[in-house]
């Protein structure tokens, strides 16, 4: 049973610190070991609220700004290998207009500039540490070599660079890279370190579906910003109550009476999102790992930290004028608002890409998460183990397929968690013994789990040897201990 009194006082807080059921403290020794200095923000969900420590973001005028897009980079070479270079470094962003506030950035932009691969072409990025804290990037949804997966060990010293190899023989996915340093992933991804990594598959080309100018990714995320309009660090999810597309809060986005394909990311530390968009339908062609075996009409979709779905959505039917608002189930998140005609030759078949059949698994594993809350910090634990870079938790035979049951057993205060497998996409057998549900299908590598919950995931090994991570990405959660690894062996 949790010491209410101890959680009241920890991390050298007054009661002032355990806000909303939430407890801010710096990471224990017992968290794990590492470079990192950050102080985290930990929820813990059932504990009383504290009357008046609760700090509302400032408000704007929904819609009033338009959302950009990110921008793409352009590779300094093309032979072969696409060549990026991108500095990792402070910069200011008005995510409230006329108040720069200090942020994180891969190449100086809150959002990270767009990388787009193709399937075939290998990239190599080299990052250069300009910060004054260790960074480090990992390619989320990735198939790449372990030296190129951001190893949380594996960081960026201040000042240092690193070159990352992405092989890109993947299938066309929306990805995204954010920071991975071990205790400062939290942070450092809070505070701006994530972008786009797009892969284009010319196999997918012949489908029709909207590209170009119509095709969009969209980065959504929470965030508590104080009355100047700075991020505010530590911050506990209840206080997160603004949320940002493309970095800006509530938005407009012009659109054309045409069909878009939109890239739905989750970006926030520890948020789940319920996106419902008003009076249009969506049509869902892709989940994490790339495209559906066939398009899937959703009137919502949950959308948990790390989690991706394409979306098409198709506007030619709505006059000129019209608006449509994407909804969280906390308010409006973005209006699209149809501004001009458009040709449109683009379309979605009845069928996209076909599944591979699951193969046989040889091998089950069990996988647990929650948190330790009887000591003086919250640890968290995979397995009733903290993370601990120096252990191998799970040895894996190259091109064995296995049978993850990966159970939330936080059931006493009812905390959600997420899981995040590095290196291979899964697919959801069932929840609980159910089928999947429509938010579990495709091409998986993060599932939500809710507190009691079971998922099975099915997945095989391929192709490279080494460590690699698994977590709960909420990297609240991951930056205290909810964190393992596995080696891959020959
Ligand atoms: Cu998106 Cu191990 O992370
Ligand atoms: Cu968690």
């Amino acid at each position: 049973m949790i010491n209410r009194r101890r959680l009241l006082t920890v991390g050298g807080l007054t009661a002032g610190g355990v806000v909303g059921g939430v407890l801010l403290l710096p990471p224990g020794p017992k968290a794990a070991s590492g470079p990192g200095t950050a102080e985290h923000a930990v929820h813990i969900p059932g504990l009383t609220p504290v009357a008046g420590t609760r700090t509302a973001s400032p408000t704007v005028t929904p819609f009033s700004r338009r959302m950009p897009v990110p921008a793409e980079l352009t590779p300094r070479r093309r032979d072969g290998v696409d060549v990026y270079q991108i500095p990792i470094k402070a910069a200011e962003t008005e995510i409230l207009a006329g108040h720069p506030a200090a942020v994180r950035t891969y190449g100086g932009s809150f959002i990270g500039p767009t990388i787009r691969a193709k399937t075939g072409t290998p990239v190599r990025v080299t990052f250069a540490n300009q910060l004054d804290v260790p960074a480090n990037v990992h390619l989320h949804g990735g198939h790449v070599p372990q030296n190129s997966d951001g190893h949380p060990m594996d960081t960026i010293a201040p000042g240092q660079s690193r070159n990352y190899d992405y092989p890109n023989s993947q299938q066309g996915a929306t990805l995204w890279y954010h920071d991975h340093s071990h205790h400062l992933e939290a942070e450092n991804c809070y505070k701006g370190l994530h972008g786009f990594y797009i892969i284009d598959d010319p196999a997918e080309a012949g489908l029709g579906l909207p590209t170009g100018e119509f095709d969009v990714p969209i980065m959504l995320r929470d965030v508590q910003l104080d009355a100047n309009g700075a991020l505010v660090w530590p911050s506990i999810p209840p206080d997160r109550t603004t949320i940002l597309a493309n970095g800006v809060i509530t938005p407009n986005f012009p659109v054309a009476a045409r069909k878009y394909r939109f890239r739905l990311l989750n970006a926030g530390n520890e948020s789940i999102l319920r996106l419902k968009l008003g009076g249009l339908q969506m049509t869902q062609i892709a989940s994490d790992g790339g495209l559906l075996s066939a398009p899937v009409t959703r009137t919502e979709i949950v959308l948990g930290s790390a989690e991706r779905v394409d979306i098409v959505v198709d506007f030619s039917q709505q006059p000129i004028g019209s608006k449509f608002v994407l909804q969280d189930a906390t308010g409006p998140v973005l209006r699209f608002d149809v501004t001009r005609t458009a040709v449109d030759r683009s379309r979605v078949p009845a069928r996209l890409r076909a599944l591979p059949a699951l193969r046989t698994a040889t091998v089950e594993r069990d996988v647990t998460m929650r948190f330790d809350l009887s000591g003086p910090e919250p640890i968290g634990l995979v397995n009733e183990r903290p993370y601990d870079p120096d252990r191998i938790d799970f040895r894996i035979k190259r091109g064995t397929t296995e049978i993850w049951r990966i159970t939330n057993t936080d059931t006493e205060f009812g905390i959600p968690h997420t899981f995040h497998m590095h290196l291979e996409q899964f697919r959801v057998l069932d929840r609980d013994g159910a089928p999947p549900g429509l938010d579990d299908a495709g091409r998986k590598d993060t599932v939500f789990v809710n507190a009691g919950e079971t998922v099975r995931v099915q997945v095989t090994f391929t192709e490279f040897l080494g460590k690699y991570a698994f977590h709960c990405h909420f990297t609240d959660h991951s930056a205290i201990g909810m964190m393992a690894q596995m080696e891959i062996v020959a």
